[in-house]
Order: C-alpha cells, then sequence, then structure tokens
C-alpha cells in the first residue's frame, strides 16, 4: 500500500489559538482524510513546539514550572482539534523523550561531521527582559521593549554551517520545480535568500534553561529550529531504537505551512536533512494567512475568531467547509461573519441541505412495476465521473477550494433535476414506476455527494449516507465511481442537516459579541460630550466617536526592504505585540530600508488591506509632510511597547 505523510506545523502553547490556526490544521486533515479515502497507509502529524524563553517567562509569572505550563495549554489544544474534528495520527510535543533524545542525537551528528561549530554569538543584551538585540533592533541605542540601556554581550554559541548549503539548495529547488508551493512562493524564496547568499545559524544558547540541553557541553540548550523542525522525523522514531516507521513513511508527501515559515522548512529544514545525509520532504505547501478586519488574526478580535465559539455557533462542518471554500489556499483571505453566513445559507442549506430535505421523507404510492428510469439518468451518471476524476485532480494539488467547486457543480445538477422530475407530484399523482426511478436517482446521486464530501465533512457526510441506510460498502470512495448501488431510493426523514441562517439578526448578534473598547471613566464623558457638541454644527469638524474609529497602534519594524520594481515604495515587516503586519509605504526616498529596521512607527490597523505592486499592505504608517514635500514618519516620544494603542 502506498504511504502518504503529511504534516502541520508544530504550534506554540497558547490557548489564544483561533480560526486561523485552525486552517492549517483542518486543511491537513481534509488531505488525511481524502488520501485515506484513496486507500492509501496515511500518517498524519501536528502537535506542540513547547521550548523557548517566552515560555520559560510566562511559566515563571504564574508561578508554575514550564513543564506545568504546558502541560495545561495542551489539553486544551488537543481538546480544539477535536472539536474541529482534526482526526490526527500523531500528535508530537517537543518535551516528549523520544523527540529530546533524538534531538540531541541529531546535534552531536552534525557537531561530529563539523557542520555545527562553536563560536561566539554577539549582541545588546537587556538583562531585565534578559533578550539579545541586534543593533538594528535597538531604539535610540536603548532596549526596544523596556526602554533601558542595554549591554554588549559575546555569549558562546554553536553554530550550523548554513551558509555552505546555498548552491546544493538552490539546485533542488531548480530540480524540482514543486517542492515549494504555489509557485510564487519559490521565486520569493530563490530571488529573496537563496541568490543575495545564507548566513550560519545559531543553533544553540547560554542565556536561558527551557530547552533541550547540548548533551556534551552543559549549560547550552539548543535553541529554536533544531529542536522545532526535527520533530517531523524525531516523531517516526529517527534515531530511536525503532526507526521503523521513520523508514516507512519518510520523506513526507507534504509539509502543510503558513506562509510567514516557508523560509524555515525550504531553506533550513534542508540544510540540516542534507548534513544528516537524509532525504529531503517531497514537498512544503505554504498556505496563505487568513485576515480579519484587513489585519492578522489574533484573539483579541473576541469570539468572532474563536474556532470553539463559531463551532458550538453553526457546526463544525459549516466552519469547515467555509475555511476551504472561501479562500483559496495558497493566497490571503478575509475572513469575515458575513462571508461565512453567506457561505453557510448558500452552498449548504440552499444546495446541498434543501437538496436532501426535499427528497426526505417522500413515499410513492404502492407498486410492484420495475421502476422506469429517468432520460437524465445517463447524463447524470456521466456528470458524476468527469466531476470525481477533475475533484481528484484538484485535492491532489491541494486545491480544496476548487474541488468543492467541482462537487457542487454535481449538487447543484441534482437540485436542478429534482426541481425538473418532480418526484413529490408523480406519488401524488400515483405514477409509481416513475416516481420509484426519479428517488433512485436521486437518492445515488445525493449517496455519491455524501462521499465526495466527506473529508470536508465528516459528520454531515455520515449523516446523510445514515439517512439512505447505506452499509459501509457502499460509503467507499471507488463506491462513488459507480451509479448502480442505490436499490430503494428512500431517504428517511430527519432535521434539516444545515439549518437556514437569518444573516441579519446573526449579524447583530455578532456585532454584541466584538471586543468592547474600555469605557471611558464617567467625568471623561462628561467632557467628551462638552467637546462633541459643536460638532454637530460645524463642517469639517469630526465627533469624537469618528476619531474612535481609527486604530492607530505604535509598531516596531523588524525587516524592510524595497519593493521591486518601484522606486518609491518599501515593504516593512511591522510587530505590534502577537502580531506581524506587513505595511507597503511610499517612502523609499527619504527611508532606506536600514535605517525603517528598529524604529517605532505609528500606524493605522484598521484600514481595509490593499495591494500596491501586487503587494499586500496591511495598514498605513503616519507620516507628516514638510513644506518642501519631505516626508517624516510619525513615531513616539519615549519607548513603548510595540502594539501598544494611541489615542
Ligand atoms: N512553532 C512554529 C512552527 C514550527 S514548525 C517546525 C509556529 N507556530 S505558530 O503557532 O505560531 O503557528 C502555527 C501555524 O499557524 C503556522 O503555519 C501559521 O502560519 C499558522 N497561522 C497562524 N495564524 C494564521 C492565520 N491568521 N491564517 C492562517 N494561518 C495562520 O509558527
Amino acid at each position: 500500500m502506498d504511504t502518504f505523510y503529511i504534516t502541520t506545523p508544530i504550534y506554540y502553547p497558547s490557548d489564544k489559538l483561533h480560526i486561523g490556526h485552525s486552517y492549517t490544521t483542518v486543511a491537513a486533515d481534509v488531505m488525511a482524510r481524502y488520501k485515506k479515502a484513496r486507500g492509501f497507509d496515511v500518517k498524519f502529524l501536528t502537535g506542540t513546539d513547547e521550548h523557548g524563553q517566552k515560555i520559560e517567562r510566562k511559566a515563571q509569572e504564574k508561578g508554575v514550572s514550564p513543564k506545568e505550563y504546558v502541560d495545561e495549554i495542551v489539553v486544551w489544544i488537543k481538546d480544539l482539534w477535536k472539536t474541529m474534528d482534526v482526526d490526527y495520527d500523531i500528535f508530537i510535543r517537543t518535551t516528549d523523550k523520544i523527540h529530546e533524545d533524538a534531538v540531541k542525537k541529531i546535534f552531536k551528528k552534525l557537531y561530529d561531521k563539523g557542520e555545527i561549530y562553536k563560536g561566539e554569538y554577539e549582541g545588546w543584551y537587556c538583562t531585565p527582559c534578559e533578550t539579545f538585540f541586534t543593533q538594528r533592533q535597538l531604539v535610540d541605542g536603548k532596549c526596544p521593549d523596556c526602554g533601558r540601556d542595554v549591554e554588549r554581550i559575546k555569549e558562546e554559541a554553536y553554530f550550523f554551517k548554513l551558509s555552505g548549503y546555498q548552491d546544493r539548495i538552490l539546485e533542488h529547488f531548480e530540480k524540482n520545480p514543486d517542492f515549494l508551493s504555489p509557485p510564487s512562493r519559490r521565486n520569493e524564496m530563490i530571488s529573496n535568500f537563496l541568490k543575495p547568499g545564507l548566513e550560519d545559524l545559531c543553533v544553540s544558547r547560554t542565556s536561558f534553561t527551557w530547552g533541550i540541553p547540548v548533551d556534551f557541553d552543559p549549560g547550552h540548550v539548543v535553541y529554536v529550529w533544531i529542536d522545532a523542525l526535527s520533530n517531523y522525523i524525531t516523531a517516526l522514531g529517527f534515531l530511536s531504537e525503532d526507526d521503523s516507521e521513520y523508514k516507512k513513511y519518510w520523506p513526507a508527501d507534504v509539509h502543510l505551512v503558513g506562509k510567514e515559515i516557508a523560509r524555515f522548512h525550504t531553506i533550513i529544514w534542508p540544510a540540516m536533512l542534507m548534513g544528516l545525509e537524509e532525504p529531503l520532504p517531497k514537498q512544503v505547501f505554504a498556505h496563505g494567512w487568513l485576515i480579519i478586519d484587513g489585519g492578522k488574526m489574533s484573539k483579541s478580535k473576541g469570539n468572532v475568531v474563536d474556532p470553539k465559539f463559531l463551532v458550538d455557533r453553526y457546526g463544525v462542518d459549516a466552519l469547515r467547509y467555509f475555511l476551504l471554500r472561501e479562500v483559496a489556499f495558497g493566497g490571503d483571505g478575509n475572513f469575515s461573519n458575513e462571508a461565512l453566513l453567506n457561505r453557510i445559507n448558500a452552498d449548504l442549506a440552499n444546495d446541498l441541505g434543501n437538496l436532501v430535505s426535499r427528497i426526505s421523507g417522500l413515499k410513492g404510492p404502492e407498486q410492484t412495476e420495475a421502476p422506469t428510469a429517468p432520460a437524465q439518468e445517463a447524463e447524470l451518471a456521466e456528470l458524476s465521473l468527469k466531476v470525481i476524476s477533475r475533484t481528484e485532480e484538484l485535492m491532489d494539488k491541494l486545491l480544496f477550494s476548487d474541488a468543492l467547486t467541482e462537487i457542487w457543480v454535481f449538487i447543484k445538477r441534482l437540485n436542478k433535476f429534482a426541481h425538473e422530475s418532480e418526484p413529490w407530484k408523480l406519488a401524488k399523482a400515483n405514477k409509481g414506476a416513475e416516481f420509484a426511478g426519479v428517488m433512485r436517482v436521486l437518492a445515488e446521486g445525493l449517496r455519491i455527494s455524501a462521499v465526495l464530501v466527506s473529508p470536508f465533512m465528516p459528520g454531515s457526510s455520515k449523516a446523510i449516507l445514515d439517512r439512505l441506510a447505506l452499509p459501509e460498502e457502499s460509503r467507499t470512495w471507488e463506491s462513488a465511481k459507480r451509479f448502480d448501488i442505490v436499490k430503494s431510493g428512500e431517504v428517511a426523514k430527519g432535521s434539516p442537516i444545515f439549518p437556514r441562517i437569518d444573516v441579519k439578526a446573526e449579524l447583530a448578534f455578532l456585532e454584541g459579541q466584538a471586543p468592547k473598547k474600555e469605557e471611558p471613566k464617567q467625568e471623561e464623558k462628561k467632557e467628551e460630550k462638552k467637546e462633541e457638541a459643536p460638532s454637530e454644527q460645524v463642517p469639517g469638524i469630526i465627533a469624537f466617536d469618528d476619531f474612535a474609529k481609527l486604530d492607530l497602534k505604535v509598531g516596531l519594524v523588524t525587516e524592510c526592504e524595497k519593493v521591486k520594481g518601484s522606486d518609491k515604495l518599501l515593504k516593512s515587516q511591522v510587530k505590534l505585540g502577537d502580531e506581524t503586519r506587513q505595511i507597503v509605504s511610499g517612502i523609499a526616498k527619504w527611508y532606506t530600508p536600514e535605517e525603517m529596521v528598529g524604529k517605532l512607527v505609528v500606524l493605522v490597523a484598521n484600514l481595509k488591506p490593499v495591494k500596491l505592486k501586487g503587494q499586500l499592505s496591511e495598514g498605513m504608517l503616519l507620516a507628516a509632510e514638510g513644506k518642501d514635500g519631505t516626508i517624516s514618519l510619525v513615531t513616539v516620544d519615549k519607548p513603548v511597547e510595540d502594539g501598544s494603542e494611541v489615542s
């Protein structure tokens, strides 16, 4: 039996995982279910990435050990995947013994081969924050987080010789056009990272202890990527006593990752595997981000992005369907309640749900004649085969949205057939043989539809197949390629599979769920009232409420580069607390990318995202324009944390 190994990234332990995180995992689950249905021996891995200074600090704040801290969150994450009906085969934790033991061996093996060497990591250190910064990250020579003085410190550290792999990785990209999908990301990796040259990578730290120890050099712990990326092979028993699963399933067929970690998976990870002389994964698929209100998602947006809340309200299958249908897998897509509700009504309640409802519980007259095959049967049978073959092609390329569109071609045609043949009228007119023939075709079509949607909506698919009272062998993917399975055509009565939603009322309810801005104190309220009054009469003056619609935030520029093909635009990565935004601004004449990195800027965070020269811009930097046209960025007078509100 052919094997199929698919992975999600391993998640940082946080009880703030939102539907953006569920997106990767649901996509992997759909693919795993589809491949299982096609007869593959599938392994589907997910897990948690539990080490590092951030976790160590959070645990300290809570007064518990790091392990106790992550244990509790892992229970929450596992429950989230259960809620999302994610049926993984392996849940790897980087604190699992099998992982820790193997990472120590991986590190040692690379060291023995000369691929890891000891050197010195030099940087600016903020003692209260216990964090290293590069020169460029400092703000006016001070710590960008707390604004205090920093010291120049040299720390002994191990480095991985990433620089030596550039040519081999470039060659791999060139020889394997599908190694990184979609193709746009491949060009980005080649021209932005591989061609300009790779630097050696710092892979150990001595400034914190919550990590896997380097066993031949006490005091050092393995730093970030060697620990995290290795999970894909340690979970299969690589370098353990029993590596049979590794031998069976590696190399992975596909690593599903978000676009911001494509670089780690297609440059650092291949280099590590080359260093270990192990095969590379066959493909890395880097999908886009789900964005909301123009920005990257975060749990601070409230219930509307909380997967557990949404499942509770609309059902898991509706949410899974929406995630994979709404946005083409690969690109960024906006998440909105309105889009979700409209999709549920149009595709699920109207098309699929309605098809089930209109033929459920229909009874024809008693009759002994053989059913009369309707004229459309051959055409429907042929269409089903075409749809299945196109669906398979699209699913094999992870084009989920296109695959669903294809399946819906068939579902819509079936609905039209029900409309044309009106079995309820045939029953009333006592046309038993015709009624039975139409119902058989409808039930057959419904069976095929339910099988095709099963990877996306396993629960609803099962509910439909149960209404048709079909045995297991009539529920398989292969059985969907036959049009002669259903005998009786009877569909049991039941409640609607996808109830219609009153969109207006529901949106009003969700509006009430959105996080509120802090209520101003009583006296402040009075102040506002007093100042607001004139605005009603004076044109051009806005009310405080209008100003409050702007979400202004302080952001830290962490990366910046020129936009290719433009001499005006700079593309910056701006950190706002937990999230990072990409902002494109027309400031290249006044600032170099180097000058931008480390700056605390002020941005409008709730502007609708736009594309400038093909680059997504998720907000706008504020700047003043001098009389001579000079542009000067708005910044803050004293350092404050990035993500701070400006009001
Ligand atoms: N721990 C690392 C991965 C290590 S893999 C060896 C990590 N963890 S994460 O929890 O921050 O992110 C996990 C995944 O969730 C990433 O693929 C990321 O792209 C994805 N997403 C997080 N927010 C998202 C959206 N808003 N939309 C789509 N995917 C999102 O990175």
